[in-house]
């Protein structure tokens, strides 16, 4: 049985982690579930909402709740990143300065993603270390964005890793529900990189089946554009369906524009947090709570519980050999990126890890996106891990989003008044 401790348990998504804990309880048998927190008054109130979600569901976990990381992971089987360091503060900068040099304001995507990477690299790499002192056969899983550069410090470092992200997950739901089928009936052919996908193809019954993307295409293009707040032409150019998150590319100025005139997703989730934590603290409540669907992180636990059966299971009942999308060395799965790119793909889990599938080719249309980024995640590793101006002024300059001289360098003056508490080597 097992053990799972959850790095950033005192987040307002740890009951959308446990829910899917009690419903999929079968597929990965869980004995105890480790909170770990700084924050006391956080932890505390979802580590008892934790508890009565178990209760309720006549589920036998322990849930321990503690700010000790180094006792947490001694024995645990998986940990779990979900940590933000700077909370919500921070990314209400990250969403905010970037607009006045006329750059999109996101926590993973551009100049604020950079930032994001900055503050939290060291920081994972840290509890990594920690993780591999105390118990180097343990997986990390790592949900903190931006996940794409957040395991490609853990690979470089040598680290038990993989990344994870709802999105392909997200989609293929949505793709059931158009389609009329059972999501486990179809299989994604899902490539680039963490926040940077396209679905090339939506496979009926496996990796080999028919591709039903052509069809899902003509019948509801109009739907999935508005899932994905894209123009609809911009899927019928492309022909296949891009993540949510290349709005910020194929409509930038766009949402540009929108986001100066409405209020920061960060302070929007920090209102919604206020309202969680204020319910998690009912002891009448005992179910996940309608407004937590609110947050972006939809089936994110379906996902987790997916991947770490799959790594820690013995036999196929637990998904072990089954095909999922992860952020994971790429190895020449693309073979227009370096080795030691992280790539998000299909990949066969077993207890050593991932092993992507063989990639269809990649049409130049996104495969010079998907290079542009990878270069600039390693620019930003570079900045994230050996600090200094320059080094991040040569992430902002090799983003597909800046790129022009002037703005780089304006852009790295904001992001380094703007996170002079959190970056030690400024
Ligand atoms: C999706 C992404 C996550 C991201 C989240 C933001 O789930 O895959 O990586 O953290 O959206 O959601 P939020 O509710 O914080 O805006
Ligand atoms: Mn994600």
């Amino acid at each position: 049985n097992v053990t799972l401790a959850v790095v950033g348990g005192g987040s307002t998504y740890t009951p959308e982690l446990v829910d899917g804990l009690a419903r999929l309880r079968d597929t990965l048998p869980v004995d105890e579930l480790i909170l770990v927190d700084p924050a006391a008054e956080r932890l505390t109130p979802v580590g008892a909402f934790a508890r009565r979600l178990l209760r309720a569901q006549d589920h036998p976990a322990k849930v321990t709740t503690t700010a000790d990381l180094d006792g947490a992971v001694e024995r645990a089987d998986a940990v779990l990143l979900q940590l933000r360091v700077g909370g919500q503060a921070a990314r209400a900068q990250d969403e905010a300065w970037p607009l006045e040099c006329g750059c999109v304001g996101q926590e993973t995507t551009g100049a604020g993603g950079l930032a994001k990477a900055l503050r939290t690299v060291p920081v994972v790499l840290d509890i990594a270390e920690r993780v591999r002192r105390r118990n180097p056969d343990a997986w990390i899983i790592d949900f903190t964005n931006p996940v794409g550069i957040v395991t490609r410090a853990l690979l470089r470092a040598g680290h038990k890793a993989l990344g994870l992200c709802n999105v392909a997950i997200h989609l293929q739901r949505t793709f059931a529900e158009l389609l009329g089928t059972r999501p486990d009936e179809l299989h994604l052919d899902h490539y680039g990189l963490n926040h940077l996908t396209w679905e090339l193809a939506v496979r009926q019954g496996g990796p080999d089946g028919p591709d039903l993307l052509p069809g899902l295409l003509d019948a509801h293009a109009a739907r999935l554009a508005e899932h994905l707040r894209l123009p609809q032409p911009v899927l019928e150019r492309l022909g296949v369906v891009p993540s949510y998150y290349l709005r910020y590319f194929y409509s930038h100025d766009q949402v540009v524009d929108e986001m100066r005139n409405k209020p920061s997703r960060a302070s929007e989730v920090a209102a919604l947090e206020e309202q969680l934590l204020a319910m998690y603290e009912d002891p009448a409540l005992t179910r996940k709570p309608e407004l937590l669907a609110k947050r972006g992180g939809a089936f994110y636990s379906e996902a987790a519980v997916a991947l770490a059966a799959a790594l820690l299971g013995g036999g196929p009942e637990t998904g072990t050999g089954s095909v999922q999308v992860v952020n994971v060395r790429n190895d020449g799965t693309l073979p227009f990126l370096p080795d030691d790119a992280v790539v998000e793909v299909p990949a066969r889990i077993t207890a050593a890890g991932a092993r992507p599938l063989p990639a269809p080719p990649v049409d130049p249309l996104y495969a010079g996106l998907i290079a542009h980024v990878a270069a600039y995640e390693d620019l930003a590793l570079d900045a994230a891990v050996r600090g200094g101006r320059d080094r991040v002024a040569r992430a902002l300059l090799a983003h597909p989003l800046v790129g022009q001289y002037d703005r780089a360098e304006a852009l790295t003056d904001r992001l380094l008044a703007h996170n002079t508490a959190h970056l030690a080597w400024l």
